[in-house]
């Protein structure tokens, strides 16, 4: 699905990424640890083809992608959902997964209610279409977050520390979702603190140390 070949990154004269070399296929539920500045998050924005690389390369769906131009063709597919949910305040829970779809202008107002109610629908998260994100709860704000990746039909799903705002058993219910999603046939990238995620949860752990790979699991 996505490969790093002796990826690097360097900034500001620092190598920040080391020749990482990463495979992820479909069935992939990978959490990647490491101690903070080890290099998850850019990792991560290598994988969502948001930063730019020092050397190596990335094949996404067997496509090598070498141009600042095929990444900006490609990231579309890829979702992400972030620490501090990312919602728009004043757009209803509905249309915060809506908007993205009526701005692409390829679908008609019937088509993308349908994609927004299935998806609200697997999240568990109908019930509650038609308020604004400070009503609802944190756990319910990153579920909306992941139903907008599934209703834009990306192929895979990044999360950084996507629960370190939520407490344990919100965490765990999230996971529980990701992990519905990730049997759906949807990769899914975690960075993540979370002991219980790397136990019970991911398929599969990496731990980052000084922007290399130190430890596989699984
Ligand atoms: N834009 C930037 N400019 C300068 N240094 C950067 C930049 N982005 C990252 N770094 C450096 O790269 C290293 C890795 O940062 P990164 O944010 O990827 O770590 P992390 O593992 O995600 O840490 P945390 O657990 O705190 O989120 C750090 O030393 C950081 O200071
Ligand atoms: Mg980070």
């Amino acid at each position: 699905m996505i490969e790093l070949v002796d990826v690097t990154k360097n900034i500001a004269g620092n190598t920040i990424i080391n020749k990482v070399n990463l495979t992820i296929n479909e069935n992939d539920f990978l959490s990647i640890t490491g101690k903070s500045g080890s290099g998850k998050t850019t990792l991560l924005n290598i994988l969502a083809l948001e930063s730019s690389l020092s050397g190596g390369y990335i094949i996404f769906d067997r496509q090598k992608i070498l141009t600042q131009k095929e990444m900006q063709l490609t990231k579309h597919r890829i979702g992400r959902i972030f620490q501090d949910f990312k919602l728009i305040p004043d757009l209803t829970i509905f249309e915060n997964v809506s908007y993205l779809l009526e701005n692409d202008g390829t679908l008609n107002k019937l088509e993308i209610t349908e994609i927004v109610i299935s998806a609200l629908d697997l999240l568990g998260i109908l019930e509650i279409q038609n308020e604004f994100p400070d009503n609802v709860s944190g756990g319910q704000q990153q579920r909306v977050g992941i139903a907008r990746c599934i209703a834009r039909g990306n192929k895979i799903i990044i999360a950084d520390e996507p629960t370190s705002n939520l407490d344990p058993q919100t965490s765990k219910n999230i996971f529980e979702v990701l992990r519905k999603v990730n049997q759906l046939g949807i990769p899914v990238i975690v960075a993540t603190h979370d002991v219980d995620l790397i136990k019970n949860y991911s398929t599969r752990n990496i731990r980052l140390s000084g922007g290399t790979i130190v430890e596989w699991k699984k």
